[in-house]
């Protein structure tokens, strides 16, 4: 006891002064994205979300196309040409290594939003039972997993803890599963990772409970409460205008929210895309509330979105919409400055339950018991996209979560996380101090002195 108390003075000494250099196996030159206030930052600059969604093949044939390198380096050529900061990719394969492909969006600046669940190892959003049953051990592992896999990542912008789980007037009953998950993914990475990696939701704009959905996932206290609001929104068809489309009220009912907000998909293809959004979007018009969006996407698939024709030998080819949206990226820079971000904020209120919010109160249900032993062992090898998938398996929630149990409970140890799953134990046990260890001591001094190690 004594020992500890000494360490936690020590701790809180050096603490102040060398929190940003505790050592991490950065990968990458990029600078990692942090939330200040309703805002990105990368460094000291304003981050805006400037990208396209990447989903080779379409959301029915789920693969990781960060592990097809030909098809990468092929696209991240395009991607240059576009002007893009950032790509979306919905589902990887937690079991693999990365490093190939993380390290050709790197060197071309580009960040990666990724979704944490894939088809099999997600919420079930069928009904309250099943929605019970999914949340689960067997799925948290495999999220767990996947955020080891890529936590080191220095151009891994953010987490998605769910994407249109909601998806309708009646299945707003998933939104405490949706949040609990936020929760428990916040958790496993400040006990697991020393980085802050922003964790959140994308949300589909059904207008009866859109607003509904950002004031829950920002109320509560603060281990509940996301890093960042996204919703996915087709609203703005051209030609429009940012008052035609609506999009000025977007503004005025978000103008009090303390998170970033952006667009985690939109592209209205009812007529001929001109791109008149990208000038709205990362004008000043929107900049104190939008942190800008992800454009709906990139392969022409059978939904009819695409930029770009991939033909049967493998090759591409950039359509008409491809070339009308570089021109408007180029055409349109960000704002000069802070682009008149809120610096702070409080949290927001819980919505009431209603006819369109079908949730009773605030309280969540608690990790399942059998995940409580990932936030000191490390999840583990993920399942990747072959295993039986999790809806009916492993353990349930037991019982509803007291508020504040997903703080952090331990310290993480640098570099466990290490890449394809691989969280290893470090032998921590059940340490639940937040002091610096005193194995830190030297690593702090010595990263102090040369930096963080930089694997490439
Ligand atoms: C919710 O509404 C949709 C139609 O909008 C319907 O297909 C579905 O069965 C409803 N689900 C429940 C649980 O009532
Ligand atoms: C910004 O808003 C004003 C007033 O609503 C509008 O006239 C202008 O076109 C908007 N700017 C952009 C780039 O959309």
């Amino acid at each position: 006891m004594k020992a500890c108390l000494v360490l936690s003075v020590l701790g809180a000494a050096i603490a102040p002064a060398f929190a940003s250099v505790v050592p991490r196996q950065a990968k990458g030159k990029l600078p990692p994205v942090t939330v200040k206030g309703n805002a990105f930052f990368a460094g000291d600059e304003r981050f805006y979300v400037r990208g396209v969604a990447y989903q080779p093949g379409g959301a029915a044939d789920a693969a990781d196309p960060l592990l097809d390198l030909e098809g990468l380096k092929r696209d991240v050529a395009n991607f240059k040409l576009l002007g893009i900061n950032t790509i979306r990719i919905y589902t990887i394969d937690n079991s693999k290594n990365h490093d190939e492909g993380m390290k050709l969006l790197d060197d071309a600046g580009i960040y990666l939003a990724l979704d944490a669940n894939t088809p099999k190892y997600s919420l079930n959003r069928e009904n309250e039972k099943t929605l019970h049953r999914s949340y689960n051990d067997v799925y948290l592992k495999s999220i767990f997993a996947t955020i080891d896999a890529f936590a080191e990542y220095n151009n891994l912008l953010l987490f998605f803890s769910g994407n249109e789980v909601i998806n309708e007037r009646n299945n707003t009953n998933a939104a405490p599963y949706i949040k609990a998950v936020t929760r428990d993914m916040k958790q496993y990475i400040s006990n697991r990772h020393s980085r802050t990696i922003p964790v959140g939701y994308s949300a589909a704009d059904v207008a009866e409970n859109i607003e509904e959905q950002a004031l829950y996932f920002n109320c509560g206290t603060d281990d509940e409460r996301s890093d960042f609001f996204a919703f996915n929104d087709y609203s703005w068809c051209d030609p429009s205008s940012f008052t035609e489309s609506g999009w000025d009220q977007k503004v005025k009912t978000y103008e009090d929210y303390s998170k970033p907000i952006f667009l985690s998909e939109f592209g209205c293809i009812t007529n001929t895309r001109e791109w008149g959004e990208i000038a709205a979007l990362y004008s000043q018009n929107m900049t104190s509330v939008y942190s800008g969006g992800l454009v709906y996407e990139y392969t022409v698939e059978p939904n009819g979105f695409g930029l770009v024709e991939v033909g049967n030998d493998g090759n591409i080819k950039p359509n008409k919409d491809f070339e009308r949206l570089a021109k408007a990226y180029k055409a349109t820079a960000n704002p000069r400055g802070d682009g008149g971000y809120k610096k702070s904020g409080s949290a927001s209120e819980c919505p009431k339950e209603s006819k369109e919010w079908e949730v009773k109160d605030d309280s969540l249900p608690a990790m399942p018991k059998a995940a409580q032993k990932f936030m000191d062992e490390g999840a583990g090898t993920g399942p990747g996209l072959a295993g039986d998938g999790s809806h009916f398996a492993g353990e349930p929630s037991e019982s509803t979560a007291t508020p504040g149990s997903g703080s952090p409970t331990r310290t993480p140890t640098p570099g466990s996380g290490s890449v394809a799953g691989n969280g290893n134990g470090g032998g921590e046990g059940a340490a639940s101090s937040l002091d610096v260890p005193v194995r830190f001591l030297g690593m702090i001094a010595a990263s102090a002195l040369f930096g963080a190690v930089l694997l490439f």
